[in-house]
Protein backbone atom coordinates (compact mmCIF):
# COMPACT_ATOMS: atom_id res chain seq x y z
CA UNK A 1 0.00 0.00 0.00
CA UNK A 2 1.31 3.52 -0.73
CA UNK A 3 -0.16 6.42 0.99
CA UNK A 4 0.46 9.79 -0.37
CA UNK A 5 0.41 12.73 1.27
CA UNK A 6 0.67 16.12 0.37
CA UNK A 7 -0.40 19.57 1.88
CA UNK A 8 1.51 23.10 2.77
CA UNK A 9 4.17 23.88 5.86
CA UNK A 10 2.30 23.37 9.02
CA UNK A 11 -0.52 21.93 8.05
CA UNK A 12 0.22 18.48 10.64
CA UNK A 13 0.85 16.15 7.84
CA UNK A 14 4.03 14.81 8.72
CA UNK A 15 2.66 14.34 12.57
CA UNK A 16 -0.06 12.59 10.59
CA UNK A 17 2.18 10.80 7.97
CA UNK A 18 4.20 9.72 10.92
CA UNK A 19 1.29 8.38 13.06
CA UNK A 20 -0.48 6.57 9.63
CA UNK A 21 3.06 4.92 9.24
CA UNK A 22 3.53 3.58 12.81
CA UNK A 23 -0.25 2.51 12.50
CA UNK A 24 0.00 0.41 9.03
CA UNK A 25 4.15 -0.35 9.99
CA UNK A 26 5.08 1.16 6.73
CA UNK A 27 8.26 3.15 6.18
CA UNK A 28 8.04 6.75 5.80
CA UNK A 29 9.84 9.30 3.31
CA UNK A 30 9.69 12.99 4.67
CA UNK A 31 10.42 14.44 1.34
CA UNK A 32 10.88 17.97 2.14
CA UNK A 33 14.13 16.91 4.07
CA UNK A 34 15.90 16.00 0.91
CA UNK A 35 14.74 19.48 -0.25
CA UNK A 36 15.77 21.07 2.88
CA UNK A 37 19.19 19.02 2.75
CA UNK A 38 19.95 20.70 -0.90
CA UNK A 39 19.06 24.40 0.54
CA UNK A 40 21.35 23.79 3.41
CA UNK A 41 24.17 22.35 1.03
CA UNK A 42 23.86 25.26 -1.56
CA UNK A 43 24.92 27.41 1.73
CA UNK A 44 27.34 24.78 2.51
CA UNK A 45 28.95 25.38 -0.94
CA UNK A 46 28.47 28.95 -0.64
CA UNK A 47 25.84 28.95 -3.60
CA UNK A 48 22.82 31.14 -4.14
CA UNK A 49 19.85 28.40 -4.19
CA UNK A 50 17.91 30.76 -6.73
CA UNK A 51 21.09 29.92 -9.25
CA UNK A 52 19.58 26.77 -10.75
CA UNK A 53 22.99 25.33 -11.61
CA UNK A 54 24.34 25.63 -7.88
CA UNK A 55 20.73 24.21 -6.61
CA UNK A 56 21.64 21.50 -8.96
CA UNK A 57 24.84 20.74 -7.68
CA UNK A 58 23.78 20.10 -4.20
CA UNK A 59 21.81 17.70 -4.71
CA UNK A 60 24.97 15.86 -4.22
CA UNK A 61 24.59 16.72 -0.30
CA UNK A 62 26.10 13.97 2.10
CA UNK A 63 23.35 11.25 3.33
CA UNK A 64 24.61 12.37 6.95
CA UNK A 65 23.06 15.69 6.48
CA UNK A 66 19.90 14.65 6.54
CA UNK A 67 20.52 13.67 10.25
CA UNK A 68 21.32 17.54 11.01
CA UNK A 69 18.81 19.23 13.21
CA UNK A 70 19.71 22.23 11.15
CA UNK A 71 17.92 21.02 8.48
CA UNK A 72 14.34 21.50 11.15
CA UNK A 73 14.91 25.40 10.90
CA UNK A 74 12.84 27.95 9.49
CA UNK A 75 15.66 29.76 7.74
CA UNK A 76 16.22 26.10 6.07
CA UNK A 77 13.08 25.80 5.19
CA UNK A 78 12.77 29.18 3.00
CA UNK A 79 16.12 27.48 1.43
CA UNK A 80 14.56 24.40 0.44
CA UNK A 81 11.45 26.49 -1.41
CA UNK A 82 13.79 28.61 -3.02
CA UNK A 83 16.04 25.75 -4.29
CA UNK A 84 12.97 23.17 -4.66
CA UNK A 85 11.91 25.43 -8.00
CA UNK A 86 14.35 24.38 -9.90
CA UNK A 87 13.11 21.78 -12.13
CA UNK A 88 16.89 19.54 -12.76
CA UNK A 89 16.64 19.94 -8.99
CA UNK A 90 12.95 17.94 -8.85
CA UNK A 91 14.09 15.65 -11.37
CA UNK A 92 17.05 14.88 -9.28
CA UNK A 93 15.62 13.84 -6.34
CA UNK A 94 13.13 12.09 -8.29
CA UNK A 95 14.09 8.60 -8.18
CA UNK A 96 14.84 8.25 -4.63
CA UNK A 97 11.48 9.44 -3.90
CA UNK A 98 10.07 6.76 -6.78
CA UNK A 99 11.80 4.14 -5.59
CA UNK A 100 11.12 4.58 -1.44
CA UNK A 101 7.46 4.49 -2.87
CA UNK A 102 7.29 1.57 -4.84
CA UNK A 103 9.46 -0.51 -2.05
CA UNK A 104 7.58 -4.15 -0.99
CA UNK A 105 5.37 -3.89 1.33
CA UNK A 106 4.45 0.14 0.14
CA UNK A 107 5.34 3.28 2.09
CA UNK A 108 4.16 6.52 3.33
CA UNK A 109 5.49 9.53 1.74
CA UNK A 110 4.81 13.31 2.25
CA UNK A 111 5.62 16.46 0.66
CA UNK A 112 3.83 18.56 -2.38
CA UNK A 113 3.86 16.56 -4.98
CA UNK A 114 3.75 13.28 -3.82
CA UNK A 115 0.19 12.07 -5.04
CA UNK A 116 0.24 14.33 -8.47
CA UNK A 117 4.37 13.80 -9.94
CA UNK A 118 6.21 10.59 -7.17
CA UNK A 119 3.64 8.33 -6.84
CA UNK A 120 0.62 9.70 -9.02
CA UNK A 121 -0.88 5.86 -9.06
CA UNK A 122 -0.86 5.39 -4.81
CA UNK A 123 -3.47 3.66 -3.24
CA UNK A 124 -4.38 6.98 -1.09
CA UNK A 125 -3.94 10.20 -1.50
CA UNK A 126 -4.55 12.80 1.31
CA UNK A 127 -4.31 16.04 0.79
CA UNK A 128 -3.93 17.75 4.72
CA UNK A 129 -4.44 21.65 4.91
CA UNK A 130 -5.49 24.27 7.11
CA UNK A 131 -5.95 28.24 7.23
CA UNK A 132 -2.57 30.44 7.49
CA UNK A 133 -3.61 31.26 11.22
CA UNK A 134 -4.02 28.22 12.55
CA UNK A 135 -1.04 27.30 11.19
CA UNK A 136 0.81 29.86 12.35
CA UNK A 137 -0.39 29.59 15.72
CA UNK A 138 0.58 26.20 15.26
CA UNK A 139 4.29 27.77 14.41
CA UNK A 140 4.47 30.09 16.90
CA UNK A 141 3.43 27.53 19.79
CA UNK A 142 6.88 25.08 18.81
CA UNK A 143 8.97 28.39 18.19
CA UNK A 144 8.15 29.67 21.65
CA UNK A 145 8.57 26.02 23.20
CA UNK A 146 12.44 26.11 21.92
CA UNK A 147 12.79 29.80 22.81
CA UNK A 148 13.12 31.33 19.46
CA UNK A 149 12.20 35.01 19.23
CA UNK A 150 9.93 35.70 16.46
CA UNK A 151 6.25 37.24 16.37
CA UNK A 152 3.36 35.30 15.16
CA UNK A 153 3.27 38.55 12.48
CA UNK A 154 6.67 37.33 10.89
CA UNK A 155 5.52 33.55 10.98
CA UNK A 156 2.23 34.40 8.93
CA UNK A 157 4.07 36.17 6.62
CA UNK A 158 6.84 33.51 5.91
CA UNK A 159 3.89 31.04 5.97
CA UNK A 160 2.35 32.82 3.16
CA UNK A 161 5.76 33.44 1.13
CA UNK A 162 6.05 29.93 0.81
CA UNK A 163 2.50 28.83 0.13
CA UNK A 164 2.49 31.61 -2.85
CA UNK A 165 6.15 30.55 -3.71
CA UNK A 166 5.08 26.52 -3.66
CA UNK A 167 1.75 26.70 -5.06
CA UNK A 168 2.89 29.08 -8.21
CA UNK A 169 5.79 27.01 -9.26
CA UNK A 170 5.37 25.93 -12.84
CA UNK A 171 7.01 22.64 -11.83
CA UNK A 172 4.74 20.46 -9.65
CA UNK A 173 3.52 22.78 -7.91
CA UNK A 174 1.71 22.14 -4.36
CA UNK A 175 -1.91 20.72 -5.07
CA UNK A 176 -4.39 18.68 -4.50
CA UNK A 177 -4.51 15.24 -6.99
CA UNK A 178 -8.06 15.29 -8.17
CA UNK A 179 -8.65 12.20 -6.74
CA UNK A 180 -6.92 13.05 -3.06
CA UNK A 181 -9.40 13.11 -0.07
CA UNK A 182 -8.90 17.01 1.64
CA UNK A 183 -8.55 17.15 5.41
CA UNK A 184 -8.63 20.52 6.75
CA UNK A 185 -7.00 20.23 10.00
CA UNK A 186 -7.98 24.04 11.04
CA UNK A 187 -10.04 22.96 13.80
CA UNK A 188 -9.11 19.50 14.56
CA UNK A 189 -7.01 18.24 17.41
CA UNK A 190 -4.22 15.48 16.62
CA UNK A 191 -6.69 12.65 17.81
CA UNK A 192 -9.01 13.61 15.61
CA UNK A 193 -7.20 14.51 12.13
CA UNK A 194 -5.67 11.72 12.84
CA UNK A 195 -8.89 9.57 13.11
CA UNK A 196 -10.10 11.70 9.55
CA UNK A 197 -7.03 10.79 8.21
CA UNK A 198 -7.41 6.84 9.16
CA UNK A 199 -10.93 6.86 8.02
CA UNK A 200 -10.04 7.81 4.54
CA UNK A 201 -7.21 5.64 4.32
CA UNK A 202 -10.00 2.74 5.11
CA UNK A 203 -12.24 3.88 2.71
CA UNK A 204 -9.56 3.88 -0.28
CA UNK A 205 -8.29 0.36 0.71
O1 LIG B 1 7.75 20.02 4.06
P1 LIG B 1 8.87 20.97 4.33
O2 LIG B 1 8.45 22.27 4.97
O3 LIG B 1 9.98 20.32 5.08
O4 LIG B 1 9.46 21.33 2.89
C1 LIG B 1 10.39 22.36 2.71
C2 LIG B 1 10.23 22.92 1.30
O5 LIG B 1 10.64 21.93 0.35
C3 LIG B 1 8.79 23.28 0.90
O6 LIG B 1 8.45 24.61 1.22
C4 LIG B 1 8.79 23.04 -0.60
O7 LIG B 1 9.19 24.20 -1.29
C5 LIG B 1 9.83 21.98 -0.81
N1 LIG B 1 9.25 20.66 -1.08
C6 LIG B 1 8.87 20.40 -2.38
N2 LIG B 1 8.38 19.16 -2.70
C7 LIG B 1 8.24 18.21 -1.76
C8 LIG B 1 8.60 18.48 -0.42
C9 LIG B 1 9.09 19.74 -0.11
O8 LIG B 1 8.98 21.25 -3.25
N3 LIG B 1 7.79 17.01 -2.13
Amino acid sequence: MIIAIDGPTASGKGTLSKKLAAHFGLPHLDTGLLYRAVGRQVIVNGGDPDHPEQALEAVAFPDALLDDPVLRNEATGSLASRASVHPAVRQALFERQRAFALQDGGAVLDGRDIGTVIAPDADVKLFITASVASRAVRRFKEMEAKGVSITLAEIEADLERRDARDTGRKDAPLMAAPDAVTIDTSELGIEDAFAAALAAVEAAT
